[in-house]
């Protein structure tokens, strides 16, 4: 596995970190990781809803043998300030080991993962019932379905059909 260069450190993205990018980078680089698979289990209170009615964002699960697509930059350290502050509602920062580009470089990164046990957890739900809740929310970073809708264009252009994502996708435009 590559070291980290010092003064800089990889940081995977998985949901909204692919697609809206307001930070300085590095490097970008296609990206997996292994043994997670996304979820829309964690609620939103300053993006995508509000504490009085959240919304819906993924977070990470545990998966034995999945492998979760993404998108990883190689960021300065100062960065981590505006990061922590944009994931601050219930994520924290992991420690992960990351292929680059299909495979070719194992890197040392970190993620955020929102876990069970943070304030704004919502948790599972059936589909409809997360489409439903997904279809009403909005939140200061705009609405909770333009979220989804972001999130499965920025994966089908990975080539990372996310059955989860792309299932929700579906719901929603049907509505
Ligand atoms: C991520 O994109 O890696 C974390 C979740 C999010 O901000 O949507």
């Amino acid at each position: 596995m590559t070291a980290p260069n010092e003064g800089s450190t990889w940081v995977f993205g998985y949901g909204s970190l692919i697609y809206k990018v307001d930070f300085p980078f590095l490097e970008r680089e296609v990206a997996a990781i292994a043994g997670w698979q996304r979820r829309f289990w964690q609620g939103s209170h300053d993006h995508r809803g509000t504490p009085e009615a959240p919304g819906r964002v993924v977070t990470l699960v545990p998966a034995p043998g999945a492998i979760c697509k993404g998108v990883a930059y190689r960021v300065e350290h100062a960065v981590f300030e505006h990061l922590d502050h944009r994931e601050k509602n219930g994520y924290e920062r992991h420690a992960v080991t990351i292929s680059l580009s299909a495979g070719s470089r194992r890197v040392g990164g970190i993620l955020y993962v929102a876990r069970a046990d943070n304030h704004a957890y919502l948790g599972p739900a059936p589909l409809p019932e997360l489409a439903a809740h997904i279809a009403r929310s909005a939140g200061p970073s705009g609405s909770n379905r333009d979220y989804v809708l972001a999130l499965a264009q920025a994966l089908r252009e990975l080539d990372d059909p996310d059955p989860h994502v792309l299932a929700l996708e579906a719901l929603l435009l049907r509505r």
